[in-house]
């Protein structure tokens, strides 16, 4: 076991770095992390920020040679780092499990050989390959880079079987998955903890509306049929166990049918299951320390029903949003990153409320915005 006192490390200084550095400070743990970016919303909150590159070996050394364990915020980093720290200190993941997780051929493949539900989809990576693929998977459909995509950048939306070809030029010729575009009734997301010994225990199930490919609001407990949220948490274990997960896993799941289908795996914590910084005995955070520390897992219940909402650059375009306005709400949270760029699409910050009756916190979540947004121009 590492126990307070210690030093954490963690590869990239983003909110989510920020917040694990947070639950580990909570916790009386230092903090080193890595980022090459000197505004980092992560480094602003460590004993200590590394301002390096990923692959700067004297700052891999360095962290080594300082923290007793290291993690990371985000998967693109890359796997041969986290390999090269993984023979000097404790880590999680494992690089086995980045290595899959980081690019969605391995990660789509992964899923097959272990009988996990995902849509139909095909690989593409070179000219050869467009043809067949388009034909296989048929129109609508979505054309995904294999590696570097998040908040829906890096990906193409087809939507005649002719345009796969300049859809491929526009993602830079770089290997892909093409994707059937399927009719959603639902977006979900389970969160999972895992011990090295192979204990794990999930969140609640959490529903998720996006906005242009990027995560708008979640919605938790969802509002799903008992069994549905079980066969999701299953799912989620399912997925942990095969990779020998240990750590904190988010898994996203699309409903088509009343069916589950496994939409990608992200091992870490998620962007879903930030209400646990509020809402819950113990954030992902909190458990992200804990599993990197082989210490026992936190609980996970639900303390309140929750609805939590993105605060995206877009919010910023003519002034700093009315914080008065939102701050009269006594059963919302408001938690920014301190980033010092706001740019549309990015994120900023979010915010949680809770209330007993999920409709209410909904009603409450939606009034929030929109008072948000009124200094900016119709
Ligand atoms: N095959 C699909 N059919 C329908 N909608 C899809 C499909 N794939 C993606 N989407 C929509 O786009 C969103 C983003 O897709 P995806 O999760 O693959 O991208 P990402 O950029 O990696 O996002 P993240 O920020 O979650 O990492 C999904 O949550 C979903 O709303
Ligand atoms: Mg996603």
């Amino acid at each position: 076991m590492i126990l307070p006192g210690e030093t954490l490390g963690v590869l990239g200084g983003g909110q989510l770095g920020r917040m694990f550095c947070e639950a580990a400070r909570t916790l009386g743990y230092k903090t080193i992390v890595l980022d090459p970016d000197p505004d980092s919303p992560a480094g602003d909150v460590a004993d200590r920020h590394l301002c390096a590159n990923y692959e700067d070996e004297f700052a891999l050394q360095e962290m080594s040679n300082r923290c007793a364990a290291i993690t990371i915020e985000f998967e693109n980093v890359p796997a041969t780092s986290m390999r090269y720290l993984s023979q000097r200190c404790q880590v999680s993941p494992s690089p086995e499990a980045l290595q899959i997780c980081r690019n969605r051929i391995r990660e789509k493949h992964f899923l097959c050989d272990h009988d996990l539900p995902t849509a139909p989809f095909a690989v593409v990576t070179n000219e050869n390959q467009l043809e067949p693929a388009i034909r296989k998977i048929g129109v609508p459909a979505l054309l995904k880079t294999a590696t570097g995509g998040y908040d829906g950048k890096g990906q193409t939306f087809i939507t005649e079987e002719a345009q796969i070809e300049s859809a491929f030029c526009e993602l830079g010729r770089t290997p892909c998955v093409l994707e059937r575009h399927l009719e959603l009734s639902l977006e979900l997301s389970v969160v999972v903890v895992r011990t090295a010994d192979g204990a794990s225990c999930c969140y609640p199930v959490a529903e998720n509306q996006h906005i242009s490919g990027i995560l708008d609001t979640s919605i938790v407990p969802a509002r799903i049929p008992s069994s549905l949220a079980r066969q999701a948490s299953h799912l989620a274990t399912r997925v942990a166990d095969s990779l020998n997960f240990n750590g904190v896993l988010a898994i996203e799941l699309f409903v088509v049918n009343e069916m589950l289908l496994i939409n990608e795996i992200a091992p870490r914590p998620h962007n879903s299951g930030h209400y646990t910084l509020n809402a819950t005995v113990s954030s992902q955070f909190e458990q992200q320390v804990r599993m990197l520390c082989a210490l026992p897992p936190g609980d996970t219940a639900l303390l309140s029903p929750a609805v939590m909402c993105n605060l995206l650059g877009d919010l910023w375009e003519s002034a700093i949003p009315p914080w008065e306005n939102m701050l009269q709400q006594p059963t919302a949270k408001l938690h920014l990153y301190g980033k010092r760029k706001a740019r549309r699409g990015r994120k900023m910050g979010h915010f949680t409320v809770l209330e007993q009756d999920i409709e209410r916190a909904l009603r409450i979540s939606q009034e929030i915005k929109q008072s948000l947004a009124s200094s900016l121009p119709p």
